[in-house]
């Protein structure tokens, strides 16, 4: 780590959100946010969070009555939980540095927050390069990664660009996320589907803490790192059709979980459901595609480069389909120079 001394304590930083092949579900440590296992994921290009830090000492003496890091998302206010998820995340990087100030934070999606699109995910890389740089300090895309994770475990995937694997270490140090190939190796892209832009009732970090709890639990995770290894292999091959089955057996194995976990959670709709049944029809159509679908309704629908309009067609006859974002491979994140304030 770097210390830069510098006068203006102000930066801006561009994360995207990341789609999880093999999912981060259940901790081996909830405080530090160690998984329980391994994943592979790809860092998406069109689902971005930006985010401006600045520390100051103004902030202090603006509300001296409520002596606290002002926040907002997409110009309006936060909930006062993932306010406190923000503050502490603050707290870690005013540890590494010598700063004390108070710090403004803004933060706009292009997408809607808390609808299984990973706002977390973004949210939380952006705000890990965002506050480093406006304290002054310099990190290691090593470094960033597992700080980014003690924010939001799914965070720590989103620094590296490309296709990227989240290591399964059993420490704060050895738990951080790499790339394996980078964003221009496979030609593929992840179709969203989006159904609804309503937040969803129960959100990730709370279904974490009861995965341990489905029957079906021990048995997922004794498989997950031959399946992480079969990931890896059929993306190193570009094999899309071995790489699309198992991309959909492991989002159903996920979601067996979730259903079978004590709360349970069901995280689908009628929509996303005819939507992983659609997905066969094409396939017997002759349109390769695959699904699959993480803690929220929308859908992400996985096709090569070349098939992406002819399944975007297909979609917009779905019943019920509000929007349809097109990600490929995208880039980490990165510093900015246009500040949200
Ligand atoms: C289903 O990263 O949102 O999307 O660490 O509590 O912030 P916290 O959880 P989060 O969980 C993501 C769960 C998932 C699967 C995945 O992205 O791997």
């Amino acid at each position: 780590m770097n210390k830069v001394r510098t006068s203006v304590l102000k930066a801006t930083a561009i994360a995207p959100s990341n789609i999880a092949f093999s999912k981060y579900w259940g901790r081996k440590d909830n405080i530090l946010r160690l998984p329980a296992n391994g994943s592979i994921s790809m860092t998406l290009s069109d689902l971005l969070t930006t985010t401006t830090v600045e520390f100051s000492p103004a902030y202090e003496r603006s509300s001296p009555s409520d002596k606290k890091d002002q926040v907002t998302i997409n110009g309006g206010g936060i909930e006062e939980g993932e306010e406190m998820r923000v503050i502490k995340h603050l707290d870690r990087v005013r540890k590494l540095s010598d700063i004390n100030f108070k710090a403004k934070v803004a933060s706009k999606n292009n997408f809607p927050a808390g609808t299984g699109l990973a706002s977390s995910a973004s949210g939380f890389a952006a705000l890990t390069l965002a506050a480093i740089s406006a304290a002054g300090l310099r990190l290691s895309d090593k470094e960033l990664s597992i700080l980014a994770r003690q924010g939001s475990g799914s965070a720590c995937r989103s620094i590296p660009g490309g296709f990227v694997e989240w290591l399964n270490g059993d420490t704060s140090e050895t738990s951080y996320a790499t790339q394996i190939f980078p964003s221009d190796y496979w030609d593929i892209a992840d179709v969203v589907a989006i159904f609804t832009e309503e937040k969803k009732e129960v959100s990730s970090s709370t279904g974490h803490e009861a995965a341990q709890s489905s029957p079906f639990f021990k048995t997922r995770i004794a498989g997950m790192k031959q399946k992480n290894e079969e990931f890896k292999r059929f993306i190193k091959q570009r094999n899309f059709e071995k790489f699309g089955q198992l991309l959909e057996r492991e989002a159903l194995e996920f979601h067996a979980i979730t259903l079978t976990q004590n709360p349970y959670l069901i995280y689908w709709t009628a929509g996303t459901l005819a939507t992983m049944k659609k997905t066969a029809v094409l396939r017997n159509k002759g349109l390769p595609v695959y699904f699959t679908v993480d803690t929220g309704q929308n859908i992400h629908l996985f096709v090569e480069g070349k098939n992406i309009k002819r399944l975007v067609s297909e979609l917009k006859k779905l019943e019920g389909i509000k929007n349809i974002i097109i990600n490929k491979p995208g880039e980490g994140t990165r510093l900015s120079e246009n500040h949200l304030f």
